[in-house]
């Protein structure tokens, strides 16, 4: 186990992801839960998790009035997850009012709030033409990295070729959480903007998200050993 790297739990239901997870001995690995899981068993997937001492950061991305958000990051503060989210093109007022909404629920538990600068399937032509954002992804994407520490945000998530940036930007403190990670010689699926783990670390991201490479691959148990080995050694990985 290595604790930089969420293993995305991107699965249908809980009875197949705890399936996965003992059938591959990762019991107690830090783990991503995403929509699909949570909106299928709601908080008690939170609940099996931690017993099972799997260190959690819930992916919801919440994007919506900035009191709404409050509201439920209060409800999400009770979870004692490590890690959670928001869009950032939420806006400043969202991310100020997510965080009082962490702080200010009935639990002790220090759960960071980052916030998603530009998902990673994205793409310069997507940014400029689809969305009309005009200018430079990464150029953008630090922006959205300064306006949300500016907001009270503990870091971002980003591609892992913006973090080296986001982090002069924003200091050494401000968390960069990447996913978009591919083991080497594995395919991209939908993701854009790709790299291995050990070009992650070395580009500055403190975490990384890894889905499909490992929870897809013949072998998951090996491809996760090969995830952390690939960490550990940098690019030489
Ligand atoms: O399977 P793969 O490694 O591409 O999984 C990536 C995971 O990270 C998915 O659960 C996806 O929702 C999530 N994610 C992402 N891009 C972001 C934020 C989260 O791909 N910007």
């Amino acid at each position: 186990m290595n604790k930089h790297i969420y293993l995305a739990l991107d699965f249908p239901n809980w009875e197949e992801t705890k399936q996965f997870l003992d059938e591959n001995h990762l019991q107690g690995i830090p783990v991503k839960v995403g929509m699909e899981l949570f909106y299928k068993e709601g908080p008690a997937v939170i609940e099996n998790l931690k017993q099972d001492n799997h260190p959690i950061f819930l992916d919801l991305k919440l994007h919506d009035i900035p009191t709404t958000v409050m509201r439920a990051m209060r409800n999400i503060s009770s979870l004692g997850v490590d890690i959670t989210n928001v869009h950032a093109l939420g806006g400043n007022e969202m991310i100020k009012f997510a965080k009082e909404g962490l702080t200010s629920g009935s639990s002790n538990y220090d759960t960071k709030l980052i916030a998603v600068t530009i998902l990673t399937s994205m793409d310069q032509n997507v940014l400029n033409k689809e969305l009309r954002i005009p200018g430079n992804l990464e150029d953008n994407a630090v922006y959205f990295a300064e306006s949300a520490k500016e907001s009270g945000a503990d870091g971002v998530v980003c591609s892992v070729h913006e973090a080296t940036a986001i982090k002069h930007a924003c200091g050494d403190s401000f968390l960069t959480v990447t996913p978009g990670i591919r083991l080497k010689e594995a395919n991209s699926n939908d993701q854009k903007r790709i790299a291995t783990p050990g070009f992650a670390k070395e580009n500055g991201s403190d975490y990384i998200v890894i889905g499909r490479s490992v929870t897809q691959a013949e072998n998951p148990y090996e491809a996760y050993q090969q995830a952390v080995e690939e960490w550990n050694n940098g690019v030489k990985g």
